[in-house]
C-alpha cells in the first residue's frame, strides 16, 4: 500500500512533527479556577498524542491572568504554573509527539477587563450583546508585549516544543491587526505597518529571549469579514513580514471572528457554510518558505486533506472537532482505518458547551471528551445483554457492551436504525447526523452485535429471549395536541413534514418554536415546499433549546436573508383552534387572531416511550433505562447514557 503523504513527518525549525494531521487548539474549559492544568486536561491531550496526532497545539493559554477570556482559562503568566504544565509536556513527549503552547490575550473579549486598541464596541456572538472595551494605553500595550515574551520564556523552560501567538478570532493581536478595531494613530496603528507592530515586537522579543532555535508560530485569519478588517492582501504582507522576522511556522484559522461567525460564508462547521479553506491558503503557501498549516474548517474528508498536502496547498492540517469525536483520528486515518473514525457530525455541542455556555467541553458522540477519556474495560462476567431500541442511545449501549465482552443483541422495531436521529438529520445542514448511525452500526456489526430490525419488543418476547441484562432505549414519540380541530388530516407531525410522507400546503403553521419547529420551518421554506410559514410559540422567545451560535446564525443572518417576507414568528401566543384553512391563535392579552394555514405542523415536543419498561421491570433482574425513554433530550444525552450504563454491566 502506498504511504499517505499525511504520514510524512514535517520539520519545523529544530523540531519534527510526526505527521501532517495535528490537533488544532481547543479550549477545554476544564482547568482549575485559578488557571492550573487539571488531570482531565492531561488525559485529554495524552489521549490525542496516543491517538497518533502528529503535533499538538495546546488550547489558548493566557499570558496575562487579568485578561483571560473566561474565568476558567489555562494560564502561563506565573512560574507557579510550570509544575503542572511540565507534567503535560512530559506525558505528551512520551509518545514522541511535539506540543506547542498557544499564547493568548483576550483583549476586548477579556471577561474581567475588556481592552482593545481603540475601544470599538464588539458584538459577542451567542450571547446577543455588545461589549464596550476601554482603549489601551501605550504602557498597557508594552506590558501586554512583555507578558507574551515572558510566557514564551516560561514555555521554553517547561519544555514545550515551541509557542504559537494567537492572532485570530478577534483576540488582542487580531484586534491590533484589524483596521476595523484598530483606529490608533501612534506607532501601534495608523498604517498597516503600525497594525502589525505589536505582533512584530513580540516575535522579536521572544526570539531575543528564547534564542534562534526556539520555534515560534503565528495563527492568523485572512478574512474576518468585518468592514475594513483583516483581508487577504494585508494578511499576505503580514505573513511575509513575520517570515522575515524569523517566524518558524504560520497557521490559518477559519474565516470570520466571534463577531461575524453568524455570517453564512465565514465560519465552517455550521449549516449551509462552506467547508475547508485550502484553496485560499494555497496562495500563502505559494509564497511562504516556512511550514504552513490550516484548520480543517469543517472539511473532515481525509482524502481532501491528503490532496491538499500532496498538491502543496498546505503542509499540515489541524483537525479540531474531528479530534474531539475521536482521539485516535490520526492513527486510524494513517492506518487506512478511516471507516472506524467516529465522525464529527457538526452538532456544535462542543462550541455551545465550552465557548457559549462556559461549561466543560462536551462532545455529543465521545462521552470521554474532556471528561477523562477513560478506556473501556472488559467486564468480569460475560452476560447475555438485550438492547431494546436502535437509536443513538441503544447503538452506543450495544457497542460499549460488546466491547466489554458481553454477548449483545439489539432489537429495533423499524426497518432501519437511528431512531429520532434519522429525523434530526433531515433539516438543512444536518445531513451529517446520519454518519453517526452508519458508524455505530458498522462498529456493532464488527463487534458481533446481533442487530434485529423490524423486531418489536414485547414482554413475552423478552421473557422467551431470557436476557441476563436489558438496556431499554425505546426512545420517544411526538406529542399530539388536544385543541379543537387537531384530528383533521391536514394536521401532521414535524417528522412527516421532514420525511415528506404527508401533503404540505402553501401556507403552513408550525406549532412550537423549539429547535424542531424552527428547523422544520427552515426546511419547508428553503426547499420551497411551502410559500409561507408561521411559527406559533407560547414562550416569549423561540429556539431556546438550540446551540447559541446556531440560533444566532439562523435568526440573525440566514432567515432574514433567505425568507425576509415568508417566515412569520408569533411569540407569547398559543394555538386555540384549528380550522379547515386557518388556525385561531390567542396572544398574551387574550386577543384572538385568525392565521391562514392549509397545513398545521406539530412540533410541540416528544413523550417518552416507556410503557414496556414498567412491565419488564418486574420480570427482569437487571434492567436499565437510557436516552429519550427517560425523558426526551438531545443526542448528547442519549449517547452518554448509553456509554455510561454499558460500562456498569
Ligand atoms: C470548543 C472549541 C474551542 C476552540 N478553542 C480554540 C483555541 O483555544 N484556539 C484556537 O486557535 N482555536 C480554537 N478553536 C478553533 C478550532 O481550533 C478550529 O479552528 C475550528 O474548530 C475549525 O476547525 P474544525 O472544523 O476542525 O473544527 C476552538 C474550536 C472549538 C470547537
Amino acid at each position: 500500500m502506498k504511504k499517505s503523504c499525511l504520514a510524512e513527518p514535517l520539520k519545523i525549525g529544530r523540531i519534527m512533527a510526526k505527521n501532517r494531521i495535528w490537533l488544532s487548539p481547543m479550549e477545554t474549559n476544564t482547568c482549575s479556577v485559578d488557571g492550573e492544568l487539571t488531570d482531565v486536561q492531561l488525559a485529554h491531550y495524552e489521549a490525542r498524542a496516543k491517538g497518533g496526532a502528529g503535533m499538538l497545539i495546546q488550547e489558548f493559554t493566557a499570558v496575562d491572568g487579568g485578561h483571560t477570556v473566561r474565568p476558567l482559562q489555562l494560564r502561563i503568566d506565573d512560574d507557579k504554573f510550570k509544575v503542572r504544565l511540565s507534567r503535560l509536556v512530559d506525558a505528551v513527549h512520551a509518545y514522541g509527539t511535539p506540543i506547542i503552547c498557544q499564547l493568548h490575550h483576550a483583549g476586548m473579549f477579556s471577561s474581567q477587563d475588556p481592552v482593545s486598541p481603540s475601544g470599538v464596541a464588539c458584538y459577542e456572538l451567542g450571547k446577543g450583546h455588545y461589549i464596550q472595551p476601554r482603549v489601551m494605553t501605550i504602557e498597557e500595550i508594552e506590558a501586554a508585549r512583555q507578558s507574551f515574551i515572558e510566557a514564551a520564556v516560561r514555555a521554553k523552560e517547561i519544555g514545550y516544543d515551541g509557542v504559537e501567538l494567537h492572532g485570530a478570532t478577534a483576540y488582542l493581536l487580531a484586534q491590533f491587526f484589524s483596521g476595523y478595531n484598530n483606529k490608533r494613530t501612534d506607532k501601534y496603528g495608523g498604517s498597516l505597518e503600525g497594525r502589525m507592530m505589536l505582533a512584530i515586537e513580540i516575535v522579536q522579543g521572544i526570539r531575543k529571549a528564547c534564542g534562534p532555535d526556539f520555534p515560534i508560530g503565528y495563527t492568523m485569519c485572512y478574512n474576518d469579514w468585518l468592514p475594513g478588517g483583516a483581508n487577504f492582501e494585508d494578511t499576505m504582507v503580514f505573513a511575509l513580514r513575520l517570515e522575515r522576522e524569523g517566524i518558524d511556522f504560520i497557521d490559518f484559522q477559519t474565516e470570520g471572528t466571534y463577531e461575524t461567525f453568524t455570517l453564512e460564508q465565514c465560519a465552517a462547521g455550521a449549516r449551509r457554510q462552506p467547508k475547508g479553506i485550502f484553496q485560499t491558503v494555497k496562495e500563502f503557501k505559494k509564497v511562504l518558505h516556512v511550514p504552513v498549516s490550516c484548520r480543517a474548517s469543517g472539511e473532515y474528508d481525509p482524502k481532501v486533506w491528503e490532496r491538499a498536502v500532496a498538491e502543496g496547498q498546505v503542509d499540515a492540517v489541524r483537525a479540531a472537532k474531528a479530534h474531539l469525536a475521536d482521539p485516535e483520528l490520526a492513527s486510524k486515518i494513517l492506518k487506512g482505518r478511516e471507516e472506524d473514525v467516529r465522525p464529527c457530525i457538526r452538532c456544535l455541542n462542543c462550541l455551545d458547551s465550552a465557548v457559549v455556555k462556559h461549561m466543560a467541553l462536551n462532545c455529543s458522540l465521545n462521552s470521554g471528551c474532556a471528561h477523562g477519556e477513560e478506556e473501556i474495560r472488559k467486564a468480569d462476567t460475560q452476560k447475555k445483554v438485550l438492547v431494546i431500541g436502535g437509536g443513538p442511545a441503544g447503538l452506543e449501549a450495544a457497542r460499549v457492551s460488546a466491547l466489554r465482552g458481553h454477548q449483545v443483541t439489539l432489537w429495533e422495531k423499524e426497518d432501519h436504525l437511528g431512531g429520532n436521529l434519522y429525523i434530526a438529520s433531515l433539516p438543512i445542514g444536518k445531513e451529517e447526523f446520519q454518519k453517526f448511525t452508519r458508524w455505530a452500526e458498522r462498529q456493532c456489526k464488527k463487534l458481533g452485535v446481533a442487530i434485529c430490525l423490524n423486531k418489536e419488543a414485547t414482554a413475552q418476547a423478552v421473557k422467551e429471549f431470557a436476557p441476563e441484562a436489558v438496556i431499554y432505549a425505546a426512545g420517544a414519540d411526538p406529542i399530539k395536541l388536544s385543541v379543537q380541530g387537531a384530528d383533521q388530516a391536514h394536521v401532521i407531525f414535524a417528522r412527516d413534514a421532514l420525511l415528506g410522507t404527508k401533503a404540505i400546503g402553501k401556507k403552513v403553521a408550525v406549532i412550537g418554536g423549539g429547535e424542531v419547529g424552527i428547523e422544520t420551518a427552515d426546511a419547508l421554506l428553503y426547499k420551497n415546499i411551502a410559500e409561507e410559514v408561521t411559527i406559533v410559540e407560547m414562550q416569549n422567545d423561540i429556539g431556546r433549546d438550540m446551540p447559541g451560535m446556531d440560533k444566532a446564525s439562523l435568526m440573525g443572518n440566514q432567515f432574514p436573508k433567505y425568507f425576509p417576507q415568508r417566515l412569520h414568528i408569533l411569540v407569547d401566543t398559543k394555538l386555540d383552534e384549528i380550522r379547515e384553512k386557518t388556525i385561531v391563535v390567542e396572544d398574551k392579552n387574550w386577543r384572538k387572531t385568525e392565521v391562514e394555514a392549509d397545513t398545521v405542523v406539530l412540533a410541540i415536543g416528544y413523550h417518552a416511550n416507556r410503557e414496556l419498561y414498567e412491565e419488564l421491570e418486574d420480570m427482569t433482574e437487571e434492567i436499565y433505562m437510557i436516552g429519550d425513554a427517560i425523558h426526551p433530550r438531545k443526542i448528547v444525552n442519549a449517547v452518554h447514557e448509553g456509554n455510561k450504563i454499558a460500562r456498569q454491566i
